[in-house]
């Protein structure tokens, strides 16, 4: 019986997560296996209501879990930074989710912007250190609001939280069994600090990896190959600051943020699984966002727990979507309603 703890959260999360639930049910009655949902009110909306953005008693109660899925975090009527740093950050930290998995993948039938490029060329997954760098929230002002004033915002790299991001790399890489190659992206040119260590700590790590490829790009040169040489890569490791931007990049070339889902994983805690997407306050409520990246989110989950057959159903039936259904995976683009996809992929599940 896995325990499920579930948050809606903001805009179209609630929309795309009753979708994810409904793939969760689906495949669970096929391949037999027990879980339990606890949902929690979390978001721009408690926040407005009660000014708590996560209270310490569902803090314990999400360390009590087998996972958490997420929908969305981001209020259009809340300041940027309460929400992100007081819900979605605090459950990455406080659970210890070092790590941040997030698979690029094109599948046959979506749109990609890359002219030329297909399913053979864009599948390579990017793992983001999740708890450190500029987010770990060091720093502060000197006579804020004044012409003196000074911000600092340190990133913070520390040789363990480095060095378990690149180990849980290369185990993933050996594991995944594709390209067995482990691209470092950093900035060594001018960061010569932080990824000094982290270089160091990679070629470390690389010596009990020898049947694994090393490879090195620069943070600004990453985002020019994933354009025009998405086919290079096989798994990505950087930090936290790194992670994010590219990430976005990645989730734009398999399709967009109708499709992109992540991890973020302590390996050997409570992990939380997401469509990275966003709340997308515009399209609020209209049943017009695509549910996929949710659907691939929940399938990522199970994953994790280790239901890897219902995970490969999931993805099968996602896989049978986009190439039948549904190529256009922007909102309001779909020819679909947001239930009417979840509908088909359950379809395909029960079929198959
Ligand atoms: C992401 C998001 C978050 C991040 C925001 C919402 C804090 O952009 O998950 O990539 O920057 O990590
Ligand atoms: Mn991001």
């Amino acid at each position: 019986m896995y325990k499920i703890a579930v948050v809606p959260g903001d805009g179209t999360g609630p929309e795309v997560v009753a979708e994810g639930v409904k793939v969760l049910k689906a495949v669970s009655e096929i391949h037999k296996f027990n879980y339990e949902l606890e949902y929690y009110n979390l978001g721009g909306e408690r926040y407005l209501k009660t000014k708590e953005t996560l209270p310490d008693s569902i803090l314990n109660d999400l360390k009590r879990m087998d996972a958490i899925y997420l929908g969305a975090i981001g209020h259009p009527d809340v300041k940027p930074g309460i929400l992100e740093k007081g819900i979605l950050l605090k459950i990455r930290f406080e659970l210890g989710q070092y790590i941040n998995l997030r698979p690029v993948k094109l599948y046959a039938g979506v749109e990609t912007p890359l002219k030329d490029k297909g399913p053979e060329d864009i599948d390579f997954i990017v793992i983001r250190e999740n708890t450190e760098g500029a987010y770990a929230g060091a720093g502060g002002f000197i006579k804020r609001g004044t012409p003196d004033e000074i911000a600092i915002q340190e990133s913070i790299h520390t040789r363990k939280g480095v060095e378990r991001c690149i180990r849980f790399a290369f185990e993933y890489c050996r594991k995944r069994n594709q390209k067995n190659k482990v691209t470092l992206c950093g900035k060594t040119n001018v960061l010569t600090y932080a990824f000094d260590l982290w270089e160091r700590a990679f070629y470390e790590v690389a010596k009990e990896f020898e049947d694994i490829e090393t490879d090195y790009a620069h943070v600004d040169a990453i985002c020019m190959w994933m354009v025009k040489n998405p086919e290079w890569f096989d798994v990505i490791v950087t930090d936290n600051m790194f992670g994010d931007i590219i990430t976005d990049l990645g989730a734009m070339i398999q399709g967009g943020l109708g499709i992109a889902a992540g991890g973020n994983i302590h390996p050997k805690g409570v992990s939380m699984f997401e469509p990275i997407g966003g709340s997308a306050p515009k399209y609020t409520g209209m049943g017009v966002v695509s549910p996929l990246a949710a659907i691939s989110a929940c399938q990522m989950m199970l994953e994790y727990l280790g239901e890897t057959k219902a995970a490969r159903g999931v993805e099968e039936a996602i896989m049978k979507v986009v190439k039948h259904d549904v190529r256009n995976l922007s909102a309001g683009k779909m020819g679909y309603s947001t239930s009417e996809v979840g509908d088909l992929v359950v379809k395909y599940i029960v079929e198959s």
